[in-house]
């Protein structure tokens, strides 16, 4: 088995915030109570002819740049998403497309905000067994069109982004242990619905539509995030015969900076050791770790010969961990 490690990252943020202050004249709230209650402060919304395989392919073109490889040494695209453009073709055969992977392979993945970690421990597996050479693993999400912006208990968590990394083999290090599980007996706790109503963002579509929307019960999902997510640390971490002590960096999905908070407490790892960006985009489902993980990379938060931790939970119920050595 080749051990497989990330090449390269990118990531796409569109350019249009909302921030807890522009929320306030939409819904009864507050840039207090969001921040407070969540730790966001802004979100980016995706432009009226961004689709989600458009954050993808600019996300992907940025961490094949960084991996200095060219889209042609491509064998295998996976996209991880929950809003795809449509229900088909496929996200990741339109970045396929975009980007001119000829001879790729190309998946979406449907795990939420685990989606990331889902589609990088399939990816890994196709690279580590000699199947494919290069895998393109991309999480992109235009969330905000699942929306109802006249829900105040939703409106104000969610975000639009897309992250992506390149996958190759390594000599050292790379994806050591990965851990994913799914608890589809508590999966009505957050769901997609149909209900009438229409985005704020683009006026110029004013028509209602049937569309689908995020519906949520906050307060259990809380609750189990915690649980999962420390579950799924201790677990990955034994798998990769890790100590907590070892950990340079995690990075959780980011949901909720009280969540994340209360993961480190319940570990006893100290919230230093953790990256946190919610207060910039909210939750992007799939893409928040992907973007996180670019960030933390480019920022040098995460440096050469770290042992990180990407922790995530998310609608389904499903979790996912993975380490990775730098
Ligand atoms: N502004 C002002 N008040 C609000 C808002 C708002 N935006 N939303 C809710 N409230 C009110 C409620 O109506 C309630 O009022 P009441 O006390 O008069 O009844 C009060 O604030 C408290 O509401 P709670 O739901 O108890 O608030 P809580 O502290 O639990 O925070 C939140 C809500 C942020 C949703 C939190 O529960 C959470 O983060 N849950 C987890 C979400 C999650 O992890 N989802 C899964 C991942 S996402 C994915 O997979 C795509």
């Amino acid at each position: 088995m080749l051990k497989v490690g990330i090449l390269g990252v990118g990531a796409y943020l569109p350019s249009k915030k909302l921030t807890n202050f522009d929320l306030e004249k939409m819904v009864d709230t507050s840039d207090e109570w969001i921040r407070t209650r969540t730790g966001i402060q802004e979100r980016r919304i995706s432009a009226l002819h961004e689709k989600t395989s458009d954050l993808a392919s600019k996300a992907a073109i940025e961490a094949l740049h960084d991996a200095k490889i060219t889209a042609d040494k491509i064998d295998l695209i996976i996209v991880a998403t929950i809003s795809p453009d449509s229900n088909f073709p496929s996200v990741a055969c339109k970045v396929q497309k975009a980007i001119g992977a000829h001879k790729a392979a190309a998946f979406d993945v449907s795990a939420a905000c685990a989606g990331y970690l889902y589609a990088l421990t399939t990816a890994k597996q196709y690279v580590q067994t000699g199947l494919v050479k290069r895998a393109l693993v991309i999480a992109a999400e235009r969330i905000t069109s699942l929306i109802d912006w006249k829900d105040r208990d939703t409106c104000v968590l969610f975000g639009d982004g897309a992250g992506a990394c390149v996958l190759g083999a390594v000599k050292t290090g790379g994806i050591t242990a990965d851990f994913l599980q799914a608890f589809g007996d508590q999966g009505d706790l957050m769901q997609v619905v149909t209900e009438e109503a229409r985005s704020p963002f683009h006026p110029e579509k004013t028509t209602y539509a049937k569309l689908p929307f995020v519906r949520m019960q906050g307060q259990e999902l809380f609750k189990i995030a915690v649980n999962s997510m420390a579950d799924a640390i201790e677990k990955v971490l034994k798998k990769a015969k890790l100590k907590k002590s070892d950990i340079d960096c995690i990075v959780p999905h980011q949901a909720n900076d009280r969540i994340i908070s209360a993961v480190a407490k319940k570990l006893n790892i100290s919230k230093d050791k953790i990256f946190i960006n919610i207060d910039k985009y909210g939750n992007m489902s799939a893409a928040s770790i992907a973007v996180a993980l670019y960030e933390a990379k480019k920022s040098k938060r995460i440096k050469k010969g770290d042992n990180v931790v990407l922790v995530a939970f998310g609608a389904g119920l499903v979790s996912a961990a993975n380490v990775v050595k730098f």
